[in-house]
């Protein structure tokens, strides 16, 4: 019995859910643990494009068990909508595949228009959230006064719960933005009416996943957004709401640690990062753009264009510390065909000395210099191959560079978007 994690080790977008879906074929139980609808992880079978954004990726094997963990903040009403999708397309026929926690907090309008008020209202600073209203709702949960989506089993105490809740975001969008939210009878119809939809979803999924422990499944704990997202070990604040490291899966699911056998680390052969923060080794130029255009680099959820530069390797070394990976996925090695030279980043420099620390404060982040080496590249269209043997030399050489830096196995590359477009390495 082995349980693997899987987790993006840069700012998200690694192509998690491609691999998730992969791995789901031997598993038996697809987890996500933390954050909600401002992932959106893309899978393309048979050339059908799915994008889930909250249900996890093992959805689409009509064997696995999804479990959505306490860890998660759920807007309901794009649940219903992602249920009603996947249903459409003739998966989840047994809803007892899908379990959510009870202890989720739920993601309510108001939320979101408080997401998108802070973030007009810090201008230049803005931090270029998804305003799905991610961090507003955990600011709820911290503070207390979330609500948590097994209330929606006790009405009246729920009614009553939601009323205080509003009350204090209304004050509070009148005195700061001079903004009102819709009515309180609105917002409390509104979620009445999906309430028969999700119900019966709702367990505590510590005793579901406990129990598929005891019985030996494996278990797949699917990752979102990356390591520097990570409210403590991410770029903060330009960082999304919730933990996103190997650790939060404990407390995301209610679990000890003993349940993780391995963890992979999801790395694009090269950078890309969707919203505003550092970047040291972004790229302004034809190669940037290179990558943006083979790689169709905008963002699975907003649709921006996503920003693109070279492989960091110091701060791959820095995620591999912070989670305890045990294997690398380079995902996405086809976009860098036809590159005549790809470099990467092995040290930074600031303030002229030499470092391989990745820094902790935006100022410093600010002052890095990349230090590069340079790798041949490849002419050949790699897309689709699938056998070690038939990539060409240099992108093994590029893959072994990456081991060697990351001094952990690449156990996997990914050669397309398709399911089975991967090269397993080991
Ligand atoms: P996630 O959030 O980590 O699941 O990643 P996204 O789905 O947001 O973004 C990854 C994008 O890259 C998606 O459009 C995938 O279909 C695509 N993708 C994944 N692996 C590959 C690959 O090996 N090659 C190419 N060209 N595209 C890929
Ligand atoms: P997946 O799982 C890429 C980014 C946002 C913004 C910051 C904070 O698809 O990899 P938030 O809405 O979370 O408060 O925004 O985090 N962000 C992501 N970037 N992929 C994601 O998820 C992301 N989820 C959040 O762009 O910079
Ligand atoms: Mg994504």
């Amino acid at each position: 019995m082995t349980s693997t994690v899987i987790l993006g080790t840069q700012w998200g977008d690694e192509g998690k859910g491609k691999i998730v879906d992969y791995y789901a074929a031997k598993a038996d139980v697809v987890a996500r643990y933390h954050c909600g609808n401002n992932a959106g992880h893309t899978i393309i079978v048979n050339g059908e494009k799915t994008v889930l954004h909250l249900i996890p990726s093992g959805v689409l094997h009509e064997h696995s068990q999804c479990v959505l963990g306490n860890g998660m903040v759920i807007d309901p009403f794009v649940l219903t909508e992602e249920l009603d999708l996947i249903k459409k397309r003739g998966l989840l026929k047994n809803p007892s595949r899908l379990k959510i926690s009870d202890c989720a907090h739920i993601i309510m309008p108001y939320h979101k228009e408080i997401d998108a008020l802070r973030e007009e209202a810090r201008g230049a600073n803005k931090i270029g959230t998804t305003k799905r209203g991610i961090g507003p709702c955990y600011e709820d949960k911290i503070c207390r006064r979330g609500i948590r989506i097994g209330e929606l089993h006790y009405t009246e105490p729920l009614k009553k719960h939601l009323q205080e809740t509003y009350n204090y975001h209304q004050t509070h969008c009148k005195k700061i933005y001079n903004h009102d939210l819709p009515s309180f009878n609105k917002i409390y119809d509104d979620l009445m009416a999906l309430t028969d939809n999700i119900l019966p979803f709702i367990d505590n999924t510590t005793q579901v996943l406990t129990k598929a422990r005891q019985e030996n499944k494996r278990i797949l704990f699917e990752g979102a957004q990356g390591v520097f997202l990570d409210i403590d070990h991410g770029t903060y604040p330009f960082v999304t709401s919730s933990n996103t490291i190997t650790g939060s899966i404990l407390t995301g699911l209610g679990l000890g640690p003993k349940v993780i056998d391995h963890v992979h680390g999801i790395c694009k052969a090269y950078l890309t990062r969707v919203g505003a923060g550092p970047f040291p080794t972004e790229l302004d130029d034809a190669v940037g753009q290179h990558m943006r255009d083979q790689g169709h680099e905008y963002g699975s959820t907003t649709g921006r264009p996503r920003r693109c530069g070279y492989l960091d390797l110091v701060a791959l070394k820095q995620a591999i510390t912070v989670c305890g990976i045990t294997g690398l996925v380079i995902t996405k090695l086809d976009v860098l065909s036809g590159l005549p030279e790809i470099k990467v980043a092995t040290k930074y420099k600031i303030n002229d000395l030499e470092t391989t620390q990745f820094p902790t404060f935006v100022p410093e982040l600010e002052k890095v210099k990349p230090q590069y080496e340079t790798l041949p590249g490849w002419k050949e269209d790699i897309r689709g191959i699938t056998n070690k043997k038939n990539l060409p030399q240099t992108c093994i050489d590029y893959l072994q560079f990456i081991e060697d830096y990351a001094g952990i196995p690449v156990v996997m590359a990914t050669t397309g978007p398709g399911r089975e477009e991967n090269v397993e390495m080991a």
